[in-house]
């Protein structure tokens, strides 16, 4: 008699194979950091969305459990776990897009730069990880500090030889997800009509709402616009401080993490016109990354497009930004060369 594992493992991939036989289209998908915070709601949103046909779950610790669970799901994507270093390998081979919320979240009165220490490490072995098994990925980032994670995992791609920058995008989802949200509370308006760029980083004064572009057209006063610049700026904070030491924001960040790997699977998939922001490499402004829209498509972020015109106040922005952001990255960078 076969085992319970086997039949299940065997009945796993009747599922697969029946499904790619009958031609379902579908990308495959890993979530590295997947038992974690942000990691256990986005698997379960992922493996709800229906351009996913292959989900990989990878984490260090909890993730058979995290899989099972999420396996039970009646939705069409084939669910595998991984656990620990030496599956890593068998994670990430032949994935379409890999998304990365590992590393430890932020305690009330740390920075996110406080987080450096431990993630960049984090980030570094698994982006050599990509580098040898899936190259061609997409890679969607989230661990922290995503303004100097996001040169890391540049710099270990070029070490190996498979950097293109159009597939590697620091996910800056959340800011956006955030200032529309706040943005309608104060304008009266449902989030879902509200569109704000958000551009620069994902950390403090780098984050720049541009609310002299929201969509629809709106005039806010000078009392609002800082209300809203400060609040968007210092949303992480509210998350953490809220949380009072069990961690940062994790269900909004599935949710946003969700709404920009739907984005690239569309582009990938050839949809027109699928336009998000995100923190790439960049000729935007002097820093080699910076975030702003950009198009995604087939063979990721496609098109990065300036910030359009600025007011005063966003321009003042723009400086404090540029300055701050411009230590991270090259924190990110010499890490990799030290
Ligand atoms: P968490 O501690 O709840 O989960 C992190 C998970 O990563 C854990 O399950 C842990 O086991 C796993 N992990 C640790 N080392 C690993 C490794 N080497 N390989 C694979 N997995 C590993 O934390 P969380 O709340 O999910 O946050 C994760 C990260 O996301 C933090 O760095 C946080 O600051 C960041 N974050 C970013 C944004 C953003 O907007 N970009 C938003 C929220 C949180
Ligand atoms: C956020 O913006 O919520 C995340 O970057 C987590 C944090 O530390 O604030």
């Amino acid at each position: 008699h076969p085992s319970n594992l086997q039949m299940e493992e065997n009945s796993g991939l009747r599922a697969a194979n029946c499904r790619a036989k009958g031609g379902a289209p579908g990308f495959k998908v890993a979530i590295l950091g997947a038992a974690g915070g942000i990691g256990q709601p986005l698997a379960m949103l992922m493996k709800i969305n229906p351009l996913v046909s292959v989900l990989h779950l990878y984490d260090v610790v909890n993730s058979p459990g995290v899989t099972a669970d999420i396996s039970h799901m009646d939705t069409g994507a084939v669910v595998r776990g991984f656990l620990g270093q030496p599956q890593l390998e068998s994670a990430l081979t032949g994935m379409d897009l890999v998304i990365i919320p590992a590393g430890v979240p932020r305690k009330p009165g740390m920075t996110r730069d406080d987080l450096f220490k431990i993630n960049a490490g984090i980030v570094k072995t698994l982006c050599e990880g990509v580098a040898k098994c899936c190259p061609n990925a997409i890679v969607n980032l989230i661990s922290n500090p995503v303004n100097s994670t996001v040169p890391i995992a540049a710099e270990v791609f070029k070490k190996s030889g498979t950097y293109d920058p159009k597939r590697l995008l620091g996910v800056t989802t959340l800011d956006v997800v955030r200032a529309n949200t706040f943005v309608a509370e104060v304008l009266g308006l449902d989030p879902r009509e509200v569109d704000v760029p958000v551009v620069g980083g994902h950390s403090g004064v780098t984050i720049l709402p541009l609310l002299s572009q929201v969509k629809p057209p709106c005039t806010l006063t000078k009392e609002e616009s800082e209300y809203l610049t400060n609040r968007i700026q210092n949303g992480g904070t509210e998350v953490v401080e809220a949380k009072a030491g069990a961690g940062s924001a994790t269900l909004s960040m599935a949710y946003a993490a969700v709404k920009f790997a739907d984005a690239c699977l569309r582009g990938l998939r050839g949809d027109a016109g699928v336009v998000e922001c995100a923190f790439v490499a960049s000729q935007v402004t002097e820093l080699p990354f910076f975030a702003s829209k950009v198009r995604l498509g087939r063979t990721g972020a496609e098109e990065i497009y300036q910030l359009g015109p600025l007011n005063e106040y966003e321009r003042v922005g723009l400086e404090k930004a540029k300055t701050e952001l411009a230590g991270s990255i090259q924190k990110g960078i010499s890490f990799i060369w030290k």
